[in-house]
């Protein structure tokens, strides 16, 4: 599997909307689990009502974790953390072509159905994490070379079977993942040089076939400050607006680190996509360190997440903000990053950190200016 090293090497500085959530259905998922359902261990309404599940819900925004499993939902601690804080669930990886296709036609969605259960046995809504992508795919498809025609093929294939499997159970499909490169130029990657640019409509096209319900989203990193890649997720998206293309959302990934400047643009960056009459969402929010952890790193870090919540909370589209690992013992950040880590609002024994309060924080309070 190749994860792209380079990631996040920063030089610089650092529906309404509710009712694209599909009405009444979300309004109950919002509002979220009750002791009964959350399973041993579970916390009380009361406890529900003041946690970031319930502060969330009184904003109207579904607050998110990327769910690693197995084993992590057979842990009684875990389930009852996720089902008593989050409204939303991502699949950390479950739902990748090299999870649900690990040989070619052999579809496996054995830990993708384990989470959905987990997720509509608590109300929690799922996002779709992800259809198109370079990264992640099944050995079956990297190890061979194929003519573009088979390429396209093959795509098509895989999109409209994924999303018609999900059909009516996932609340949104980042279909589209990290299309574009720093300078905003197109990523070239496997899907690119077959199809060119096109495959981004395509495969809108093709998931909204199969799904017609779902919101449909393109997703990438560093859109909170990278003006050049903004730019160009703003002209892409334009032209599919104007060509009626499917797509419902864009989706900023929101991987900060307290060794850069807070993203400050990332609240004008959100409205300029809102604009265009389309949802916002961060998708996979943490905050890495250099490590060993400080109080003073756990400072900057909560007020990072703090400020990032804020900035969704301003925005009346910003409909979900998903953290990426529910906490630092199911984080991302060590195997890609090396020397750093500490990325989550919830430390290796599931204990809230700083930044666990800081977001309750930013739950409770309206800022200066804020749509909501
Ligand atoms: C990461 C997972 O968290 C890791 O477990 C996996 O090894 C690699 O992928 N951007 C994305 C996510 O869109 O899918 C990535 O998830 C993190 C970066």
């Amino acid at each position: 599997m190749s994860i792209r090293l380079g990631l996040h090497r920063r030089t610089g500085p650092g529906v309404g909307a509710r009712s694209v959530l599909a009405g009444a259905v979300v309004a109950t998922l919002l509002f979220g689990t009750t002791a009964a359902n959350a399973g041993p261990g579970s916390a009380t309404r009361a406890d529900d009502l003041d946690g970031l599940r319930g502060l969330a819900a009184k904003r109207g925004l579904l607050i998110g974790s990327a769910v690693y499993n197995p084993p992590l939902l057979g842990d009684a601690r875990y389930r009852a953390l996720l089902a008593r804080e989050f409204s939303a669930v991502s699949p950390g990886n479950v739902m990748k072509w090299d999870t649900v296709e690990p040989e070619r036609g052999m579809v496996d969605l054995t830990a993708a159905d384990h989470m959905m259960r987990f997720a509509s046995g608590h109300r929690q809504i799922v996002r779709g994490h992800t259809l198109v992508w370079h990264n992640q795919l099944p050995y079956w498809l990297t190890q061979k070379t194929w003519s573009d025609a088979d390429l396209a093929t093959i795509l098509e294939k895989h999109v409209k079977e994924e999303a018609a499997k999900f059909r009516g159970r996932v609340y949104a499909w980042d279909v589209i993942n990290e299309p574009f490169n720093e300078d905003g130029t197109w990523r070239e990657t496997i899907w690119y040089k077959a199809l060119g640019p096109g495959y981004v409509a395509k495969a809108l096209q093709w998931a909204h076939e199969a799904d017609p319900r779902a919101k449909l989203y393109l997703n990438d990193y560093n859109l909170e400050w990278n003006t050049a890649k903004a730019d160009a997720m703003y002209a892409l998206v334009s032209d599919l607006r104007e060509r009626g293309v499917p797509v419902h959302g864009v989706g900023f990934q929101g991987h900060l680190g307290i060794q850069y400047d807070y993203p400050a643009p990332v609240i004008d960056h959100l409205r300029r996509f809102t604009g265009l009459g389309l949802d916002v969402a961060i998708t996979e929010a943490d905050v890495r360190m250099p490590l060993p952890v400080t109080d003073a790193k756990l400072a900057t870090q909560a007020d990072y997440f703090g400020r990032l919540l804020s900035a969704c909370l301003a925005v009346r589209r910003c409909v979900s903000f998903t953290i990426w690992g529910l906490s630092d013992a199911h984080s991302w950040v060590p195997g890609v990053f090396a020397g750093q880590g500490a990325a989550t609002p919830y430390d290796h024994d599931l204990r809230p950190k700083p930044a666990y309060a800081e977001l309750r924080e930013a739950l409770r309070h309206r800022v200066a200016g804020s749509e909501r």
